[in-house]
């Protein structure tokens, strides 16, 4: 059983669907989940199942990977577990979703931007250099910095999950540098195709982060720590100094225009 603990839960569930209905009598919703990276001892640890409940489950997922053990378990803890509805964050990392919101508004525009979009004209060259301007600025030094310099290093960053999202920083990163190269060249497909990239890999990346790391790292913060991340986040910002309101007129604006 041991070496399923470190093997993906959706690797399991292909090989054992019944695995899935278990979880989900836990409040567990592996199945319809898109984030896909978790492996099994992700997941106890965190959906923060009471100790009882968590061999309970681990028991009946063995007995349906192993049906030839004939293994008895109760499922006395089934159905009492559910899933808490919406996730309350603590104020720091309430900070971080809130700024994910302002970069989801910016990526449901993408689409309508680079529909029509024409490069002899100077006002959407004008707009894709300032959504992209958003993206490093906003998106890229205050988020993902605040993230990468700050939260992640209460942690050990090694873990799985980790790896999966430096990887999406990475890669949002080189696709910012593709688009600027394809501004520069006047590369109307690199362009647009770029965009949509972008688009797609941060949708899924704030899907990660808002479901799955955030609450799962929020739930392992002391208060203390909870505290000095709010001064430091508020530190951060400060020293950027960067114009928020600026962004959030651009990006009303695109809606307006758009609406
Ligand atoms: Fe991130
Ligand atoms: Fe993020």
């Amino acid at each position: 059983m041991e070496k399923y603990r470190s093997k993906g839960i959706k690797d399991i569930i292909a090989e054992f669907p019944g695995v899935e209905k278990i979880l989900e009598e836990y409040g567990i919703g592996c199945g319809p989940c898109t984030v896909g990276i978790c492996q099994l001892k992700d997941i106890l640890e965190i959906h923060q199942i009471p100790r009882e409940a968590e061999e309970e489950l681990m028991c009946r997922i063995e007995a349906a990977i192993y049906p030839e053990r004939n293994l008895h378990v109760s499922s006395h803890s089934a159905g009492k577990l559910t899933s808490s509805g919406k996730q309350v964050f603590s104020a720091p990392l309430q900070v971080l979703v809130d700024e994910h919101k302002l970069i989801k508004r910016w990526l449901l525009l993408i689409p309508q931007l680079i529909k029509d979009f024409d490069f002899t004209s100077a006002e959407d060259r004008r707009v894709v250099e300032h959504g992209i301007d958003f993206i490093r600025s906003y998106a890229d030094h205050l988020h993902h910095g605040k993230e990468e310099d700050i939260l992640f290093t209460y942690f050990d960053d090694t873990a799985e999950i980790f790896r999966v999202i430096y990887e999406d920083h990475r890669k949002a990163r080189a696709l910012v540098q593709e688009m600027l190269y394809a501004l520069d060249t006047v590369n109307i497909e690199v362009l647009t195709s770029n965009l949509q990239e972008y688009a797609a890999l941060l949708s899924e990346h704030i899907h990660k982060e808002d479901e799955v790391l955030f609450p799962w790292l929020d739930s392992r913060l002391a208060k203390e720590q909870v505290n000095e991340l709010t001064t430091r986040f508020e530190n951060f910002d400060r020293r950027l100094a960067l114009n928020d309101r600026k962004f959030q007129l651009f990006i009303e604006g695109l809606e307006h225009q758009f609406s």
